[in-house]
């Protein structure tokens, strides 16, 4: 009844196809759940689907601890990781390769934490003889925060390095894993990382809206003696109450609901063969785009976004607008220096292999538009020959 109320490209008619690093596409089977009837979060209808939540959860964060939902966005869990761990004073290392490293400097200042920061050209991966020596110099450090994916640039970061050197510490991790979280090598227990957190709309196919979290045994030491003021983002209380498979605030029931959809998914696959998916997915893409004469921008790209620097002449906002209002695919850009200057495409989740196909057919018709005639293309396909369809869910 209600399909054609939001015809959301006014030029297309369409609902665009989503090729950006967040919000993703979301498999029907998922959107499915959100016409379900919604129920009391109260009531043992919804603590069964929270208990199955609860338990299949860890599984993607590779670790036996609990992991908690938080009923916000992605950066209220990078909050909930400062607050439910430090103490006003504490020295933060922040590692700064893009606007979401930035953003945990803003983050800790507005705490009130003594900020170190230790920035890293956009598009390079922070290097672990740096951290290394900041900790020389000041053996006060207390945290070290980072990001598992920048995904203003799409470059991976050597968390397994860092975490290793930092466990030897007094200090703890706080990786924030929202673009890496299900979609990348990122083993919380195996690594070492302290805290991880995630976000639903990135590879867990679901709308924005639920963030997650996870603290090993030496962050919950953390947790017991920080006094940085919490009230929403405490974790004791949520530990507590999700005892009795129960939130501590009211359950977003319907994305809930949707994430065990979503678990159902990844770990049919497998957790491990759902990280190789994006793999393969994202070495097709970085060659699809240097076929259109394009450079991938980081050094180390992630299997979850990729970023290509533009040619001079070509506006990436104009390739942004036309892939979206011509061809129907949004795809995203680039963030403050880099604005015009680089696009990014994301490929958590349910990306399949017509999506890519299409994305790069039309991709080339925007460049030729816009003057960059690249010719002979001749793409390989057989690249993402394997890339099967995600598996249905059984209802
Ligand atoms: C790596 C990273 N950190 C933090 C955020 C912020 O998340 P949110 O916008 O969900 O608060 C994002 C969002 O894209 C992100 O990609």
């Amino acid at each position: 009844m209600f399909k054609n109320l939001f015809k959301i490209s006014h030029k297309t008619n369409t609902v665009p196809l989503l090729m950006t690093p967040g919000p993703v596409l979301v498999p029907d089977d998922i959107m499915e759940v959100f016409g379900r009837p919604i129920i009391h979060h109260r009531t043992e209808g919804f603590e069964i689907d929270l208990k199955y939540v609860l338990e299949k959860l860890p599984q993607v964060f590779k670790t036996k601890q609990q992991a908690f939902l938080h009923t916000s966005t992605g950066s209220g869990a990078m909050e909930s990781a400062i607050v439910n761990t430090l103490s006003p004073d504490d020295t933060i290392l922040t590692i700064v390769n893009g606007k979401f490293g930035e953003r945990w400097t803003e983050m800790s200042k507005a705490f009130g934490l003594k900020v170190i920061e230790y920035n890293v050209e956009w598009g390079k991966s922070f290097e672990i003889q740096k951290v290394k020596d900041y900790f020389s110099k000041h053996p006060e450090i207390k945290a070290v925060a980072c990001q598992a994916c920048e995904t203003s640039t799409g470059a991976l970061n050597p968390i397994h390095e860092l975490c290793t050197f930092v466990s030897q510490t007094q200090a703890i991790t706080i990786v924030d894993a929202i673009t890496a979280l299900g979609a990348t090598r990122l083993d919380m227990d195996a690594w070492n990382i302290d805290v991880v957190l995630g976000g639903s709309q990135k590879a867990f196919m679901l709308p924005t809206g639920l963030s997650m979290i996870s603290f090993s045994e030496k962050a919950w030491r953390f947790i017991e003696t920080s006094k940085l003021p919490k009230y929403y983002w405490d974790i004791r209380k949520e530990k507590k109450t999700n005892q009795k498979n129960q939130t501590y605030f009211s359950s977003p029931v319907s994305i809930i609901r949707a994430l065990k959809t979503s678990l159902d998914i990844i770990l049919e696959v497998g957790v491990d063969a759902f990280v190789e998916r994006h793999e393969l997915i994202a070495h097709a893409v970085r060659e699809y785009g240097k076929d259109l004469g394009l450079e991938v921008f980081a050094q180390t790209p992630s299997p979850t976004i990729t970023a290509f620097k533009l040619p001079p002449n070509i506006n990436g906002e104009k390739v942004q607008f036309i892939m979206e209002h011509t061809h129907g695919i949004t795809i995203g850009g680039g963030q403050e220096h880099l604005k015009g200057k680089i696009i990014r495409i994301g490929h958590m989740g349910a990306i399949e292999r017509d999506h890519i196909m299409l994305t790069f057919e039309k991709l080339q018709n925007t460049l030729a538009e816009l003057g960059h005639q690249k010719q002979n293309v001749n793409h390989n396909w057989n690249l993402i020959e394997k890339l099967k369809p995600l598996p249905k869910v059984k209802k």
